[in-house]
């Protein structure tokens, strides 16, 4: 089957979504901006506004600092760019403590900006919330494996999947988010093999990010894949444009025009 980027061309939706498992690999990005969301948009399934902005966007070590608020500002700038990828708003940390919470600031989510759904970090002992939140008709995306927003309370960045224990914990997560509702979930930083068995484990789709191909799709974060974050590349990151050279380049031009009066020429001028 070929499949052109461009070709999705109408809204996608959840169900849009569920139906492309063991047919077609969901494409998914993050976005911060409208500006990137506009040029993202229509080659990708989804958008995700991810709390990696707190990183890649905000400059800070980690994500465990975003807001809501923050996160709210940059899915409006989204939903203004993307007319037709389905776009997901990460849900921060500390907002989804508590189901209560949780629910407050997913409905202000889906009420203030035009995100289908909101991305929960958490395994078995976040289902509960996965479940009230579905049940009052706000779209999950779960997220298990290694948890940015708990990387703290969990020791660092730590690879998944190791060993036999570790994968039977994963599949039970990925199926208490599975039964609480969730209509697909992501994998970060899981080996191979376990997010073979989670993805066979689960009717929903998976999307991987640094768990292999076997999973239903795959995410990357924009600034990574593009070459725009230099600050560091994990293993799973491949980086299919130079961006920040390129950037460096266009600018040292700008500057170097400018000081030598090259820029504005006639052609630039009124
Ligand atoms: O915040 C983010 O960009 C994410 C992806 C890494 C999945 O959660």
């Amino acid at each position: 089957m070929s499949i052109h980027t461009e070709d999705i061309a109408k809204k996608i939706t959840i169900s849009t979504i569920k139906k492309k498992k063991g047919i077609e690999p969901i494409t998914m990005i993050t976005a911060y901006d409208a500006l990137f969301a506009k040029l993202f948009d229509k080659s990708v399934d989804m958008i995700l506004v991810g709390d990696s902005l707190n990183m890649s966007f905000f400059g800070a070590d980690d994500t465990i600092s975003a807001t809501m608020e923050q996160m709210i500002y940059h899915t409006k700038a989204v939903c203004n760019g993307a007319k037709h990828s389905l776009i997901v708003i990460d849900m921060p940390f500390g907002s989804y403590s508590t189901p209560h919470l949780a629910l407050t600031n997913a409905t202000k989510a889906y009420q203030e900006t035009g995100a289908l759904a909101v991305k929960i970090e958490g395994g078995s002992e976040r289902a509960e919330i996965v479940k009230i939140l579905t049940q009052n008709s706000i779209a999950v995306l779960g997220h298990i494996g290694l948890m940015p927003q708990f990387l703290r309370s969990n020791g660092g960045y730590k690879v998944r999947g190791k060993d036999e224990e570790d994968i039977a914990k994963l599949i039970e997560d990925a199926k208490a988010i599975e039964k609480a509702g969730a209509f697909a979930i992501v994998i970060e930083g899981v080996k191979k093999e376990a997010s073979e068995l989670i993805t066979k484990a689960v009717k929903i789709p998976t999307i991987g990010i640094g768990a292999g191909v076997e999973c239903d799709g795959q995410v990357l974060v924009w600034s990574d894949a593009f070459g725009f974050f230099e600050d560091f590349k994990p293993k799973f990151v491949k980086r299919y444009f130079d961006g920040a050279t390129h950037i460096k380049k266009a600018l040292t031009d700008y500057t170097t025009e400018v000081k030598s009066k090259q820029f504005p020429s006639d052609e630039f001028t009124y």
